[in-house]
């Protein structure tokens, strides 16, 4: 997709294509201190899913013959003056500024003063309660610091566009640091444990629905800061302990501890949802019957096998591990019989596929619900840090997979241009590109 409608004579300063995960909260964002800067009332702790199977993909290209900043969301464009994103906007170009005024050799290139163009993508539904925003404004704020070269931490840029944006900085287990100070200077996105951590943790997002949801993240949680004596209750009394343990349960990869605690944590949310008035319901009655198969299918083992953690919408988030997750899948299948679409209901990782024992089924107890679930998604925490390439092409830049192998992060800008060029020269010589 051409980022600006007239590039034939538009040699961009620099292009960047990066990528962004999802990620998904275990102890939940809800409710801000600060509307403007998008200071949380609490922290959060969340895991970063692989980008395999969920990502977002943003190209930002900055050019001296480009007229204004433009913005396009999955093909569409989107109005750039909208506040989140000139917040973003702003804020990185002060970290630019701030970056080239403490530069004691030769200045950086000047692209402070070029307006930039960017386009970005999701590979999964937006705005359907799977943490597009998220990923979404993670990656905008990657890409644009490597268009601008800024190195500084980015949880304020990502956060200015959506706070659980700046848990999508980092892979494996992060959490946000609600902070104290009325500036968020110390409001920020740290990890816990990295992606390596608990290699057997799997991860299956029931999709119950793709829909746009009727009540966004924003204006529930500002309904509910307004009108819901239980979140404040809950945000001063109840998350800083569940913070504490829930980072306990991830370093000693305690999984009956982690499970409990995500289930309690997602149902207290809902619950402020209801507590705020007029009521927010994100829950469908599939929503529920997914709640009700896990519970049986933990009472049946006699343990915690599996969790299951719900944000602003029906489809449910389930954790387990590696060995439980071909027996939960069967039991998912039967409660839930796929459609016409029996090949294509499990995307993602390969689960074997299991019979569902005699016994789990009685337990069960439950009429099945055909087409109840749309389809599945199997994925896992592992590698997420945000990569990126630097497209050294002469034409519109383009959309599409990475082909650079080089992670941006951590390194100087200037050192992968070299490295970028090089690999796409190489490439020309063997007859690649
Ligand atoms: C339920 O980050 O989307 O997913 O800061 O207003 O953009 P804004 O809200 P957003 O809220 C996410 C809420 C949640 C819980 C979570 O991810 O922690």
């Amino acid at each position: 997709m051409p980022l600006g409608g007239t590039m034939a004579c538009e040699k961009p300063l620099a292009v960047v294509t990066c990528t962004a995960p999802v990620n998904i909260a275990v102890i939940k964002y809800w409710g801000k201190r600060d509307e403007e800067l998008i200071l949380p009332i609490n922290s959060s702790l969340s895991v970063t899913l692989h980008q395999d199977q969920l990502k977002t993909t943003t190209t930002a290209a900055i050019s001296k013959d480009f007229t204004e900043d433009r913005v396009w969301l999955n093909g569409r464009e989107e109005d750039v003056g909208q506040p989140r994103l000139q917040a973003c906007l702003q804020e990185i170009r002060r970290l630019a500024r701030k970056r080239r005024n403490a530069w004691d050799g030769d200045p950086p290139p000047s692209s402070l003063s070029c307006k930039v163009h960017v386009a970005s993508v999701n590979n999964f539904p937006t705005a359907a309660g799977l943490a597009s925003s998220a990923a979404g404004y993670a990656c905008l704020a990657y890409t644009l610091a490597r268009v601008y070269g800024v190195e500084s931490d980015l949880s304020e840029v990502a956060r200015r566009g959506s706070g659980s944006a700046c848990r999508s900085l980092y892979g494996g287990f992060v959490e946000w640091q609600m902070g104290e100070q009325t500036d968020g200077k110390d409001s920020v996105a740290r990890q816990v444990a990295p992606e390596s951590h608990w290699p057997e943790l799997r991860v299956l997002i029931l999709v119950v629905s793709a829909e746009k949801k009727l009540t966004g993240s924003t204006v529930g949680m500002q309904a509910s800061v307004k009108t819901s004596p239980l979140l404040r209750f809950r945000a001063e009394s109840v998350v800083p302990a569940r913070m504490a343990e829930m980072t306990r349960c991830i370093q000693e990869r305690d999984f009956r501890g982690f499970a409990q605690l995500t289930m309690q944590d997602s149902n207290q949310f809902h619950a402020t949802c209801l507590d705020t008035f007029p009521p927010i319901s994100y829950l469908s009655p599939i929503s529920w019957r997914i709640i009700h198969l896990v519970h049986r299918f933990n009472t049946h083992h006699g343990d915690t096998k599996v969790a299951y953690t719900f944000d602003a919408g029906p489809n449910a988030v389930i954790f387990t591990l590696e060995d439980t997750m071909a027996d939960f899948v069967a039991a998912v299948r039967h409660t839930f019989p796929p459609g016409s679409n029996g090949d294509t209901f499990l995307k993602g990782l390969q689960v074997r596929p299991a019979p569902l024992p005699a016994e789990l089924k009685a337990a069960l107890a439950m009429e099945p619900t055909p087409g109840g679930i749309k389809y599945i998604i199997a994925t896992q925490v592992r590698p997420s840090t945000l990569w990126g390439f630097f497209s050294c092409q002469r034409g519109p830049p383009r959309l599409g997979p990475a082909p650079c192998p080089y992670r941006v992060s951590g390194r100087k800008p200037e050192c992968l241009w070299l490295l970028c060029f090089i690999h796409l020269l190489s490439k020309e010589a063997a007859g690649h590109w």
